[in-house]
């Protein structure tokens, strides 16, 4: 099974990238949007994994203390990629380290590409035109978890199901 470790953006995060994708779909710009619920950041891509336990192993290992993040930005990926950003964070940053870190402690495989926060909003998106401006109002949230997903080829394309979730009170 395909696996990555991510977090779940919370309800009114989620709400604002929705607008953010019909914003960008009434301005032109066309690609395939991710549904609501598939909306999330990768912390770790772990890819094809047999088993989930080592997995959840190391996630637990993962210490951090809930942190504020800030969805307040668009970005682009190389010509196709459009996605919502965060504000910088230093506890963001170190939460994917650690995960990492526990991951590879673990001997188990993942994309070690530099952490690009990001949730992905279009894939496939034609923006050569350029983004329209856009006025984001910022929405924070507290990051409590962590969540493992499954990633599976849907007919309608992928589909990212939490598989477990590691809270953090
Ligand atoms: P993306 O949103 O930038 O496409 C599931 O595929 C998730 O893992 C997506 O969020 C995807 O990022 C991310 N991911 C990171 N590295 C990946 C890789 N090497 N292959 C596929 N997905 C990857």
């Amino acid at each position: 099974m395909r696996l990555f470790v991510g977090i779940s953006p919370s309800d009114e995060i989620r709400r604002s990238l929705v607008k953010a994708q019909h914003f960008l779909s009434r301005h032109g710009i066309t690609g395939v949007a991710l549904t609501p619920e598939n909306l999330h950041m990768t912390l770790a891509f772990i890819g094809e994994y047999p088993e989930i336990d080592p997995v959840l192993d190391a996630m637990k290992e993962v210490a951090f203390d809930p942190f504020p993040l800030t969805y307040d930005h668009l970005g682009t990926f190389r010509e196709s990629i459009v996605w919502g950003g965060t504000a910088p964070s230093v506890p963001l940053d170190a939460l994917a380290k650690r995960l990492r870190y526990c991951l590879s402690k673990a001997d188990i495989p993942f994309d070690s590409g530099a952490f690009t926060p990001h949730f992905t909003l279009l894939r496939h998106a034609d923006f050569s035109r350029g983004i329209p401006p856009v006025d984001i109002t910022p929405v924070s949230m507290t990051v409590h978890e962590i969540t493992l997903y499954r990633s599976d080829r849907g007919k309608n394309g992928m589909i990212y199901t939490p598989v477990y979730i590691v809270y953090h009170p």
